[in-house]
């Protein structure tokens, strides 16, 4: 996958970061969202970010 990528466009979260995120402990998307911001404002990107952690949790 590729790092640079935009996960969540409203806050500029890329793959890489949420990535990172998973990688310090971050175990859902809600965790993910406190410390990267992903997900909190339109809310769009949600269902993906669920996707992505549980992606990368598997890695
Ligand atoms: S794209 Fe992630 S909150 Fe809008």
């Amino acid at each position: 996958m590729n790092d640079q990528k935009i996960a969540c466009n409203c806050h500029n979260v890329t793959y890489g970061k949420i990535r990172e995120a998973v990688k310090n402990g971050a175990k859902t998307a809600e965790e993910v969202a406190k410390v990267t911001g992903a997900g909190t404002a339109c809310g769009k990107c949600k269902e993906f970010l669920e996707y992505l952690v549980r992606d990368f949790a598997e890695e």
